[in-house]
């Protein structure tokens, strides 16, 4: 029978960001790769400016066996492939990335290992015998890479070399499962299904070659590490906090360090108390509201003539939210409180003010 006529085996669902160089690589190489089993490939654009999109329709005119799914307005990883898994019927999803890093000879030995039941995810490893790293794009990549490994296996239900690998399959009843409990911020979407995975999930690992990224450059940035700990964050609370909250509290330390810095700077220059103290607030003010635009509001970022009206309610939020603080301090101490305990009361009545103008009235 010819292709596509057969239902697919296994999905590959590949997230994908101007990687247009490399789709047809990738589609040829899994061609030859997945002899004697029915496939499909999916990948999920994110309306890269690069035509990826158009380069997979073209393809997919042709071959059956090619999908895509184009996103607009939309970015991330992890949500991508969550979308590309839903799109699929077959019983095995597998994820890998679009510039050909990941060894697509992998994909049949793995996928065998879910269909004759031995696991219900198999994730490609760096880090066991016979796999490698070599193709991260430099040092301090590896040392990034090693670190967020470790910062994983701390709060991991299962023993795992490589959590942070972009290579792993999954039984489709097991990904629907965890489907409801999925974070869907950032990268790191396997992390994310095993943590959310209860300890029955079988998980193996297989070696795994890391290639060096064929054409275009990688998306891991700032933004998506900072991601990463907001994660690791929101599973260590098991959810009691709003992930949004827990950023923009971290957002909130940071303004503070900033406050403390920008006023000590002033006061060395001879600026008096009150007026450095001044210049500290507004420079924390200004740093919060960019960092909550960046990171925290992600999804809702103000832009162009919006960013003015909302840094002005945010400003005046925050110096009414620091008299708040103030007051309800004064207030604590004076009923008897310790000054630590009470200052502590007044910085967390200061961020849920912050938080609850910011995510209603700013940010909406
Ligand atoms: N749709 C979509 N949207 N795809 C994206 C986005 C996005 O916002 N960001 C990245 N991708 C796609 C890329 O185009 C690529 O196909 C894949 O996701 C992985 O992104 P890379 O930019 O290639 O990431 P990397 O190679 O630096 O990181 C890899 O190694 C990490 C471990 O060190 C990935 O495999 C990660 O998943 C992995 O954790
Ligand atoms: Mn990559």
């Amino acid at each position: 029978m010819s292709a596509g006529l057969l239902p697919a085996d296994i999905t590959v669902v590949v997230p994908c960001y101007n990687e247009a160089p490399n789709v047809p690589v990738l589609v040829e190489a899994l061609d030859r790769a997945m002899i004697g089993c029915c496939w499909e490939v999916v990948f999920v654009d994110d309306n890269s400016p690069d035509g990826t999109a158009g380069v997979v329709s073209e393809i997919a005119r042709r071959d059956a066996r090619v999908r895509v799914i184009r996103r607009v307005g939309r970015r991330g990883l992890s949500t991508a492939v969550i979308e590309g898994f839903l799109s699929s019927s077959a019983p095995v999803l597998a994820v890998m990335d679009g510039d050909l890093q990941h060894d697509e000879a992998n994909l049949v030995p793995m996928m065998r290992l879910i269909s004759a039941g031995d696991a219900d995810i198999v994730v490609a490893s760096r880090h066991v015998a016979g796999g490698t790293n070599a193709g991260l794009s430099g040092s301090w990549r590896r040392v990034l890479s090693d670190s967020g490994i470790r910062a994983a296996q701390m709060i991991l239900p299962h023993r795992l070399t490589d959590p942070m690998s972009g290579f792993f399959a999954i039984r489709r009843v097991t990904f629907l499962e965890v489907l409801p409990s999925l974070s869907g911020t950032g990268f790191k979407i396997l992390l994310d299904l095993v943590m959310s995975s209860g300890k029955r999930t079988r998980i193996v690992e297989v070696p795994s070659v890391f290639r060096p990224r064929l054409a275009g450059e990688s998306k891991l940035d700032v933004v998506v590490l900072l991601q990463f700990a907001m994660m690791l964050a929101d599973k260590l609370c098991h959810g009691l906090l709003p992930t949004r909250f827990i950023a923009f509290g971290l957002v909130g330390l940071i303004g503070v360090s900033v406050n403390l810095a920008v006023a000590a700077v002033a006061r060395s220059f001879g600026v008096d108390f009150a007026a450095a103290q001044l210049w500290g607030t507004a420079a924390a003010i200004l740093a919060n509201f960019q960092l909550n635009n960046t990171l925290t509001y992600r999804d809702r970022r103000l832009r162009k003539g919006r960013l003015w009206g909302g840094l002005a309610i945010f400003s005046i939020a925050c110096s009414l939210g620091a008299v708040a603080n103030i007051g309800v301090a004064r207030m604590a101490y004076a009923s008897g409180g310790h000054w630590d305990e009470a200052s502590a009361v007044g910085a967390v009545i200061g961020v849920v003010w912050n938080y609850a103008i910011a995510s209603t009235l700013v940010w909406r």
